[in-house]
């Protein structure tokens, strides 16, 4: 479990009942991580990378569990079991210090349960303990499931260039309303 402490909750509850267990990522989380790479469809992998991605390498692992809770920032979800569920980080941008560029990750089979706004809504609480302001997320036009969940927030989606969409998204916005419905966590 990581040394850094992070304004995060313990556990959240899905809207069809099931609970998830929070923390913040370490790099004892390396094989959780490869273990829930390896369990992504190819196409999540794509959407999440940007390309296609065939496997993580250990400079890969090293970068993905090297959370300093300032500059990058990562809260992982799993099952009380401790299998992988999904993983929210965001890091900095060195020109724009308030604003992160954020990522998540649901494995398929955790998909479409909600998760995803969970590990955005704590991401969220530690960025802005951090003073991270604002969140950009970049993806492709055909990424249907994260279009629809910043878009249902309200928040524009803008052409980037590169052909990628771009959506700037206020840490105070997702914190006072929530992405969607964020089940009440326990602390
Ligand atoms: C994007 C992602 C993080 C969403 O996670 P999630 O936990 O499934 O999110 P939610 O459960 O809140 O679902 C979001 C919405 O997208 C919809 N959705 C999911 N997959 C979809 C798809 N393939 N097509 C259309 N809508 C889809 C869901 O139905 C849901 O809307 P609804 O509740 O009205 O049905 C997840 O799909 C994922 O990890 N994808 C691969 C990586 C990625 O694209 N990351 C984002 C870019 S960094």
């Amino acid at each position: 479990m990581s040394h850094l402490s992070a304004p995060i909750a313990a556990s959240a509850g899905l809207r069809d009942g099931a609970r998830i267990v929070l923390h913040t990522v370490s790099p004892d989380d390396r094989a959780c991580i490869a273990r829930g790479f390896e369990q992504l469809s190819a196409a999540s992998r794509q959407s999440r990378f940007l390309m296609p991605m065939r496997k993580l390498d250990g400079p890969m692992l090293d970068y993905l569990t090297a959370i300093d809770g300032n500059r990058h920032l990562a809260v992982a979800a799993c099952t009380d079991e401790v299998e992988p569920v999904g993983l929210a980080r965001c890091v900095r941008l060195e020109d724009e210090p308030d604003t992160a560029e954020i990522a998540v990750t649901v494995l398929d089979s955790w998909q479409r349960r909600g998760v995803a706004p969970v590990l955005v809504t704590e991401l969220a609480r530690w960025a802005d303990a951090v003073a991270i302001g604002k969140f950009r997320a970049l993806f492709g036009y055909d990424n249907r499931a994260i279009a629809k969940l910043i878009g249902a927030a309200g928040i524009p989606l803008m052409p980037d260039g590169n052909g990628m969409l771009r959506a700037d998204i206020e840490v105070a916005q997702i914190l006072k309303i929530g992405l969607r419905f964020a089940a009440p966590a326990s602390a």
